[in-house]
Protein backbone atom coordinates (compact mmCIF):
# COMPACT_ATOMS: atom_id res chain seq x y z
CA UNK A 1 0.00 0.00 0.00
CA UNK A 2 1.35 3.39 -0.94
CA UNK A 3 1.19 6.25 1.61
CA UNK A 4 1.05 3.65 4.76
CA UNK A 5 0.86 5.78 7.73
CA UNK A 6 2.54 2.43 9.71
CA UNK A 7 5.37 1.92 7.30
CA UNK A 8 6.07 5.48 7.91
CA UNK A 9 6.28 5.03 11.51
CA UNK A 10 8.11 1.82 11.40
CA UNK A 11 10.40 3.36 9.40
CA UNK A 12 11.42 6.13 12.27
CA UNK A 13 11.71 3.53 14.50
CA UNK A 14 14.54 1.89 12.17
CA UNK A 15 16.48 5.05 12.73
CA UNK A 16 15.65 5.35 16.27
CA UNK A 17 16.32 1.73 17.01
CA UNK A 18 19.76 2.23 15.65
CA UNK A 19 20.90 3.84 18.67
CA UNK A 20 20.76 0.60 20.49
CA UNK A 21 24.31 -0.18 18.83
CA UNK A 22 25.96 3.09 19.20
CA UNK A 23 24.74 2.82 23.11
CA UNK A 24 26.85 -0.78 23.63
CA UNK A 25 29.38 0.75 21.71
CA UNK A 26 29.90 3.04 23.81
CA UNK A 27 30.59 1.14 26.79
CA UNK A 28 33.35 2.55 29.06
CA UNK A 29 34.07 4.96 26.93
CA UNK A 30 33.70 7.44 29.84
CA UNK A 31 37.13 6.15 31.29
CA UNK A 32 38.86 5.60 27.86
CA UNK A 33 37.82 9.62 26.45
CA UNK A 34 35.51 10.84 29.16
CA UNK A 35 34.75 14.58 27.07
CA UNK A 36 34.30 12.38 23.97
CA UNK A 37 31.68 10.17 25.65
CA UNK A 38 29.82 13.42 26.89
CA UNK A 39 29.36 15.00 23.48
CA UNK A 40 28.60 11.69 21.89
CA UNK A 41 25.79 11.24 24.18
CA UNK A 42 24.53 15.23 24.40
CA UNK A 43 24.51 14.30 20.46
CA UNK A 44 22.46 11.58 21.27
CA UNK A 45 20.04 13.28 23.74
CA UNK A 46 19.27 15.89 21.05
CA UNK A 47 18.35 13.38 18.21
CA UNK A 48 15.88 11.70 20.81
CA UNK A 49 14.08 15.37 21.74
CA UNK A 50 14.13 16.45 18.17
CA UNK A 51 13.32 13.25 16.27
CA UNK A 52 11.80 10.28 18.66
CA UNK A 53 10.13 12.85 20.49
CA UNK A 54 9.07 15.43 18.28
CA UNK A 55 8.99 14.25 14.67
CA UNK A 56 7.82 10.73 16.16
CA UNK A 57 6.24 10.77 19.32
CA UNK A 58 4.35 13.60 18.13
CA UNK A 59 2.62 11.96 14.83
CA UNK A 60 1.06 9.36 17.78
CA UNK A 61 0.22 11.30 20.42
CA UNK A 62 -1.44 14.15 17.70
CA UNK A 63 -2.85 11.82 15.15
CA UNK A 64 -2.63 8.25 15.33
CA UNK A 65 -3.74 7.75 19.15
CA UNK A 66 -6.47 9.98 19.49
CA UNK A 67 -7.59 8.82 15.79
CA UNK A 68 -7.76 4.88 16.88
CA UNK A 69 -9.21 6.48 20.70
CA UNK A 70 -12.24 8.53 18.35
CA UNK A 71 -12.86 5.10 16.69
CA UNK A 72 -16.28 3.84 17.63
CA UNK A 73 -14.84 0.09 17.00
CA UNK A 74 -11.69 0.50 19.38
CA UNK A 75 -12.10 -0.55 22.96
CA UNK A 76 -8.60 -0.93 23.86
CA UNK A 77 -8.27 2.38 25.19
CA UNK A 78 -5.59 0.85 27.87
CA UNK A 79 -2.85 0.00 25.36
CA UNK A 80 -2.96 3.71 24.01
CA UNK A 81 -2.98 5.02 27.54
CA UNK A 82 -0.05 3.14 29.22
CA UNK A 83 2.37 4.31 25.58
CA UNK A 84 1.65 7.70 26.47
CA UNK A 85 2.72 6.72 29.65
CA UNK A 86 6.05 5.06 28.26
CA UNK A 87 6.42 8.50 25.93
CA UNK A 88 6.18 10.43 29.21
CA UNK A 89 8.68 7.86 30.76
CA UNK A 90 11.19 8.55 28.18
CA UNK A 91 11.39 12.63 28.40
CA UNK A 92 12.13 11.58 32.06
CA UNK A 93 14.54 9.58 31.35
CA UNK A 94 16.30 12.10 28.99
CA UNK A 95 15.99 14.60 31.76
CA UNK A 96 17.94 12.40 33.87
CA UNK A 97 20.68 11.51 31.70
CA UNK A 98 21.16 15.20 30.74
CA UNK A 99 21.52 15.64 34.67
CA UNK A 100 24.06 13.01 34.92
CA UNK A 101 25.88 14.34 32.22
CA UNK A 102 26.23 17.66 33.17
CA UNK A 103 27.17 16.44 36.67
CA UNK A 104 30.27 14.01 35.70
CA UNK A 105 28.33 11.10 36.80
CA UNK A 106 28.82 8.92 33.28
CA UNK A 107 28.83 5.30 34.60
CA UNK A 108 25.37 6.42 36.16
CA UNK A 109 24.60 8.23 32.80
CA UNK A 110 25.20 5.10 31.00
CA UNK A 111 23.16 2.74 33.27
CA UNK A 112 20.36 4.94 32.54
CA UNK A 113 20.97 5.09 28.71
CA UNK A 114 20.31 1.59 28.43
CA UNK A 115 17.10 1.64 30.74
CA UNK A 116 16.11 4.15 28.37
CA UNK A 117 16.60 2.16 25.47
CA UNK A 118 16.00 -1.22 26.62
CA UNK A 119 12.62 0.67 27.33
CA UNK A 120 11.89 2.01 24.23
CA UNK A 121 13.04 -1.08 22.49
CA UNK A 122 10.27 -2.62 23.97
CA UNK A 123 7.51 0.21 23.41
CA UNK A 124 8.80 -0.10 19.45
CA UNK A 125 8.42 -3.86 19.61
CA UNK A 126 4.13 -3.17 21.28
CA UNK A 127 3.71 -0.72 18.34
CA UNK A 128 5.37 -2.54 15.28
CA UNK A 129 4.03 -5.90 16.49
CA UNK A 130 0.19 -5.20 18.00
CA UNK A 131 -0.77 -1.34 17.51
CA UNK A 132 -0.24 -0.77 14.07
CA UNK A 133 -2.00 -3.64 12.68
CA UNK A 134 -4.94 -3.08 14.86
CA UNK A 135 -4.91 0.45 13.09
CA UNK A 136 -4.93 -1.54 9.60
CA UNK A 137 -8.01 -3.33 10.46
CA UNK A 138 -9.35 -0.38 12.51
CA UNK A 139 -9.53 2.27 9.63
CA UNK A 140 -10.67 1.55 5.94
CA UNK A 141 -8.39 2.70 3.05
CA UNK A 142 -9.37 6.48 2.91
CA UNK A 143 -8.83 7.04 6.92
CA UNK A 144 -5.63 5.24 6.85
CA UNK A 145 -4.39 7.24 3.68
CA UNK A 146 -5.63 10.79 6.03
CA UNK A 147 -3.54 9.48 9.02
CA UNK A 148 -0.41 9.27 6.42
CA UNK A 149 -1.35 12.42 4.82
CA UNK A 150 -1.60 13.78 8.63
CA UNK A 151 1.86 12.81 9.44
CA UNK A 152 2.88 14.30 6.46
CA UNK A 153 1.55 17.82 7.09
CA UNK A 154 3.44 17.46 10.78
CA UNK A 155 6.86 16.59 8.85
CA UNK A 156 6.61 19.82 6.48
CA UNK A 157 5.56 21.77 9.54
CA UNK A 158 8.56 20.93 11.61
CA UNK A 159 10.45 20.98 8.58
CA UNK A 160 11.46 17.95 6.18
CA UNK A 161 14.81 19.25 5.60
CA UNK A 162 15.68 19.50 9.80
CA UNK A 163 14.33 15.40 9.51
CA UNK A 164 16.57 14.46 6.95
CA UNK A 165 19.38 15.80 8.74
CA UNK A 166 18.51 14.35 12.13
CA UNK A 167 18.24 10.84 10.38
CA UNK A 168 21.91 11.08 10.07
CA UNK A 169 22.93 11.61 13.33
CA UNK A 170 22.69 7.83 14.32
CA UNK A 171 25.18 7.24 11.43
CA UNK A 172 27.25 9.88 12.26
CA UNK A 173 27.68 8.86 15.72
CA UNK A 174 28.09 5.15 14.95
CA UNK A 175 31.15 6.07 12.23
CA UNK A 176 32.62 8.43 15.24
CA UNK A 177 33.53 5.36 17.28
FE1 LIG B 1 5.30 5.50 20.80
FE1 LIG C 1 6.59 4.78 17.90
Amino acid sequence: MENNPSQMLMGEHEIIKKSENIIQAMYKLWEKDPEKYKANVTRMLYFFKEYSDKFHHYKEEEVLFPEMRNHPDFVLDEIIDELEEHHVMFREYAKDIKRLIETNELEKAHETLNKYISNLLDHIAVEDDELFSMAESLFNADEFEKIYFKFKDIDRELGEKLKDELEKIPGELENSL
